[in-house]
């Protein structure tokens, strides 16, 4: 079977001890990774390490093997090709064309995807000189994917953080699975802002119970995952998911219904679709005990009122937030699947539905989820039981025929 070639470049940040990582998982999933260091990145991680998780030779410039034109061959060569930690050297030097090194004459020569983690000081990254090369290469077709916020080097906090090289590895995954000639066809969500609402909402009773549903977040994680690795810009509002962020993802933690709605809001206002795919809590508690509800000997315990929350999904769908916006909401049901489906679509007043049965064993939890997604223009589109990106893809390829 055809391993896939994999070039990961490395250049000299900090982050090139957690690129050690990302080679390891990409290699232990069957891909056949070359390393192209650059002369600083040796600085953090020498060549003896990238060499032996490898298994190939590693050179910096283009002067060692020169026989086999490796400044050539490397690039042409690969299927996908990632540079992970990227500084702000890197993205300035690809951004114009520079080739000094074995990594920046691969860049030029590699006609397959290319995907940049940078990883940088906040003030590095948004410096309007990186930004302008940042926007550079993703109008070229390049994935640039944006770095988390959080710990840097040192004490300081901020955005620039290199991503988990899990959630990478998963970048490079998808990346590599739709495709590597369809360069542009696999960037579809590029200039695209996405929001995506998932996992579960809570109702709190009092300071230690909620109203809560089994929702574990996933789907809406493989959502936010998928649209990300098509270049849309993702916004993932995550109700109490205990889920790792997706690289280059902005997560916005919320708790309950209103705030998830408000948080929702305020991302639709520019977004070109929005993806409901939570489980909001239909009702809340009416009224909020500040302390502990305690239970009397003797007594019965109080009936709990409920109010009902407020309807996000048709609330965006029925007054979009921009003009053009596709908005898709997610169904559960237990029996009259379709025909539950069709009343929902046109009560919410979305673009599409997507049905899910659920049952005991169903869907909650689970990795793999079965699916029909139906259109308010008749349309009927099956997903059979397979992994939740699969179904994620799905969706995402059925916003794209709509934003078009
Ligand atoms: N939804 C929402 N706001 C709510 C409730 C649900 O935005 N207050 C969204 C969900 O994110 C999902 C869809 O609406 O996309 C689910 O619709 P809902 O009416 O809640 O369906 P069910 O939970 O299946 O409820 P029922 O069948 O009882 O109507």
């Amino acid at each position: 079977m055809h391993k896939p070639k994999v070039v990961l470049g490395v250049s000299g940040g900090i982050a090139a001890y957690k690129a050690c990582e990302l080679l390891r998982r990409l290699t232990e999933s069957g891909h056949d990774v070359r390393v192209v260091p650059t002369e600083s990145a040796l600085h953090f991680v020498g060549a003896a390490t990238w060499s032996a998780l490898s298994g190939h030779p590693v050179s910096t410039e283009v002067w060692a093997d020169v026989h086999e034109v490796p400044h050539v061959r490397i690039g042409q060569g690969a299927d996908l090709v990632i540079v992970a930690p990227a500084t702000a050297d890197i993205l300035a030097k690809a951004a114009h064309g520079l080739a000094d090194d074995l990594l920046t004459n691969t860049l030029l020569t590699a006609r397959c995807p290319v995907v940049f983690a940078p990883a940088m000081h906040t003030e590095m990254w948004e410096h309007p000189a990186t930004q302008e090369n940042v926007a550079t290469l993703r109008r070229r077709g390049a994935l640039v994917v944006d770095p988390a916020v959080g710990r840097l080097t040192g004490v300081d906090t901020g955005k620039g953080r290199f991503p988990e090289p899990a959630e990478l590895f998963e970048v490079v995954r998808r990346v590599l699975g739709r495709g590597g000639d369809a360069v542009d066809a696999a960037q579809d969500l590029a200039g695209r802002h996405v929001v995506v609402s998932a996992g579960g909402t809570r109702e709190p009773l009092d300071p230690v119970r909620f109203l809560g549903n089994r929702s574990s977040g996933k789907q809406g994680y493989a959502l936010a995952r998928s649209a990300a690795a098509r270049g849309a810009r993702v916004t993932l509002v995550a109700a109490n998911a205990a889920l790792p962020d997706p690289a280059g993802v902005d997560v916005v933690p919320v708790g309950t219904a209103v705030q998830l709605r408000e948080a929702v809001l305020k991302a639709a206002a520019d977004a070109d679709a929005v993806v409901m795919a939570a489980a909001v809590a239909d009702f809340r508690p009416e009224t909020y005990a500040t302390g502990k509800i305690k239970k009397k000997d003797g007594e019965d315990p109080a009936p709990i009122a409920l109010v009902r929350n407020p309807d996000i999904l048709a609330e965006i769908a029925g007054d979009r937030p921009r003009v053009g916006q596709v908005v898709v909401g997610f169904a559960a049901e237990t029996d009259d699947v379709l025909a539950n489906g069709r009343a929902k679509l046109a009560r919410k007043g979305c673009d599409l539905l997507v049905v899910n049965e659920v049952g005991e064993r169903k869907t909650f939890g689970s990795e793999q989820n079965e699916a029909i997604v139906l259109g308010a223009d008749g349309s009927e589109t099956p997903v059979p039981y397979g992994p939740k990106e699969d179904l994620a893809d799905t969706i995402w390829d059925l916003v794209v025929q709509r934003l078009a």
